[in-house]
């Protein structure tokens, strides 16, 4: 048997597990009225679509336009479907069948329409339209995301009859009615959220962090002030006894096969396995015990965001010391989520997975939850598509009427956050310069942009300033050091980036630059008749014997006019002293080019006029 075939025969059996366990799934209905013609009259339910933003809380009034070709919706429509100024707004009526529901929805925003009805195209309850399965019709589902208008399953009876009506030339006008599709019994919303860690499912993981990253600031806020108690779940499964001992079960599952959560990329010989994924969403829930337990619960949020940011599979940074970093920047006590989390390898529950799995099962008005994700609000599912406004206002419709906060009536807010802590991002306390950003989104952490100059980094633990004038901001993060009248810089302007110890410094230019003791390490100035002090930054070299240190050569001039004179003629000293001063001299011309050093000028400018008195000593000077 290769390897390939037992994999699928483990997928039977995750099916055959879910299948067993899948329990009910509660269709989300809500109401469809219709106002005219007099004999369709009346009050009809219809299923509310699992993508597009359904109003949750409003109604919606329009006439109904069932089109003469592309009766299904599959294709673009020719026709526009816009309402003309002054009349209702359209809602197209498909027939179901052919293509994804989604595309149909796509195709009837696309052509103009303000709602899209599809009539089921057999007699059957109804049911849950949902986006495609993962892999089917992933080649270009991106559209999916840009859905925005509300989508309706009704029964083909209706279906029949509206276009029946149609065809008469009635005039069909509909009442979408969204305004008891959640409960709303009392001032606090309760909702949770079933979601995994796994980041590598490809759109549908990217949208669902993309939803908990925009969604953040609205959760936070909702909670901080009351208005909602959140609660995040993970979906496990348990390994059956009889294959406890498979591979399958050991990659798979933590806790001797008690709790087990698919591999991400189906794939056990490739990248993270389901057993890191079970283990990663435990702290993720472990981590809401404890936030929760100090009253933080809303912090959640940020140590998801930031674990996604940070630890991403694809970088492979999913791992425990990643998330035990984010935990730390968030000041969560990490022994905690540690003692929470246990020992995944040891033959005995956890009690918060247990709990988990017992959520799993619904009750009366919620269905069993087994697909990801799932977001349930006042103990109903959502149907809609996840992002932060299609939610937000789904939860603004689970409160009584008039007590809903002002984020329901107003997207802006700030939430404050990066005054404790700093938000968890990266700080530099000496100058104040933060990456921490308040937004209605929450908390962000971002480098900044400070006086033109951009800092790069992940913001989290690290911003570097960036680009040409990075020097004028806190000293492009360099080390800088003044003592006396002398100052040296590890920030080189004109470079974008990074930092370089000065000549006559050694280190890593950021946090320290040390003087180099040029005398000890022998690095200049060792000709025998050389003597050398080491200064701060520089050295000071003086030759013995009257001679002239070169800093250029590294030498004392005047040593071959010294010896060739050898009586010691007064002239002749004269002479080399002036062939050797006018060498110098040259030498300084071609110096002064490069390097304008007014210093060595000073000195040449004694020297120049030879008087009788050579006594010819060189000061070191720094500054080049
Ligand atoms: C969160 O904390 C509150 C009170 O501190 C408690 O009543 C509630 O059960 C906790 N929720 C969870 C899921 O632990
Ligand atoms: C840093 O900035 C914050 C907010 O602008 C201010 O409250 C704080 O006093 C500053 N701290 C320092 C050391 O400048």
């Amino acid at each position: 048997m290769t390897m390939r075939t037992k994999q699928s025969c483990f997928w039977c059996l995750w099916i055959l597990l879910c299948g067993s366990c899948v329990g009910r799934f509660v269709v989300e209905k809500n109401n469809l009225k219709i106002t005219s013609p007099k004999s369709l009259r009346g009050i009809y339910e219809c299923a509310i679509g699992n993508f597009g933003v359904p109003k949750y809380g409003g109604t919606m009034i329009g006439s109904v336009v069932y089109p003469k070709s592309n009766q299904n919706g599959c294709r673009n429509f020719d026709a526009s479907l816009s309402s003309k100024p002054g009349t209702f707004p359209t809602f197209v009526l498909v027939d179901r069948g052919d293509c994804y529901f989604t595309l149909k929805a796509w195709n009837a925003q696309k052509g103009g329409a303000a709602a899209i009805l599809v009539a089921d195209n057999r007699i059957e309850p109804l049911i849950t339209m949902d986006t495609p399965e993962e892999g089917n019709g992933a080649k270009d589902d991106d559209y999916i995301e840009k859905i925005n208008i509300p989508s309706a399953l009704i029964s083909k009876s209706l279906g029949d009859n509206i276009k029946q009506a149609l065809s008469s030339g009635a005039m069909v006008n509909v009442n979408l009615d969204w305004r008891e599709a959640l409960p709303h019994p009392d001032e606090r919303v309760e909702y949770e959220f079933w979601t995994s860690s796994n980041d590598e499912c490809g759109p549908k993981c990217e949208s669902e962090i993309n939803f908990v990253k925009s969604f953040k600031g609205a959760a936070q806020l909702l909670e901080q002030k009351g208005f909602a108690k959140f609660t995040p779940h993970y979906i496990t499964w348990y390994c059956p006894e009889a294959f406890l001992l498979s591979q399958q079960c050991k990659s798979q599952c933590i806790n001797n096969g008690r709790y087990c959560a698919p591999d991400p990329e189906l794939d056990f010989k490739r990248g993270y396995n389901g057993r890191d994924v079970v283990i990663q969403n435990l702290r993720q829930a472990c981590f809401f015990k404890v936030a929760n337990e100090s009253r933080k619960p809303w912090q959640w949020w940020d140590y998801v965001t930031d674990f996604s940011i940070r630890c991403p599979m694809r970088e492979n940074k999913y791992t425990e010391e990643c998330s035990d970093q984010v935990i730390k920047s968030l000041g969560v006590d990490l022994k905690k989520v540690k003692d929470c989390v246990g020992d995944p390898s040891a033959n005995a529950g956890n009690a918060v997975l247990n709990a988990e799995q017992d959520a799993q099962i619904g009750n009366d008005d919620r269905g069993d939850v087994t697909i990801l994700p799932t977001l349930i609000i006042n103990n109903r599912q959502y149907r809609g598509k996840l992002s932060r406004a299609a939610v937000l206002k789904a939860i603004c419709s689970g409160f009584q009427e008039t007590t809903e906060p002002s984020i329901c009536l107003t997207p802006d807010m700030e939430t404050n956050e990066c005054l404790q802590n700093n938000g968890g991002c990266w700080q530099d306390k000496a100058s104040n310069i933060t990456a921490c950003r308040d937004t209605f989104r929450g908390r962000v952490c971002e480098c900044p942009i400070i006086q033109n100059v951009q800092f790069v980094g992940d913001g989290y633990t690290h911003c570097e300033a960036t680009g040409t004038l990075r020097c004028a901001i806190n000293n492009g993060g360099c080390w800088k050091e003044t003592r006396g009248s002398r100052s040296y810089s590890a920030c080189i302007d004109g470079h974008t980036k990074g930092c370089k110890c000065p000549p006559g410094f050694r280190g890593d230019g950021a946090n320290s630059c040390e003087d180099v003791d040029e005398c000890k390490e022998k690095l200049a100035c060792q000709c025998p008749e050389c003597q050398c002090k080491n200064t701060w930054g520089s050295y000071e070299c003086s030759c013995s014997d009257g001679l002239f240190y070169a800093r250029e050569n590294d030498m004392c001039i005047g040593k071959y006019a010294a010896s060739m004179a050898g009586g010691g003629i007064v002239w002749l000293v004269i002479l080399v002293l002036g062939i050797a001063g006018t060498g110098v001299y040259a030498f300084y011309k071609y110096r002064i080019q490069r390097y304008m050093d007014s210093e060595i000028r000073a000195i040449m400018a004694q020297y120049m006029p030879l008087d009788n008195q050579p006594e010819i000593s060189s000061q070191a000077h720094e500054g080049v």
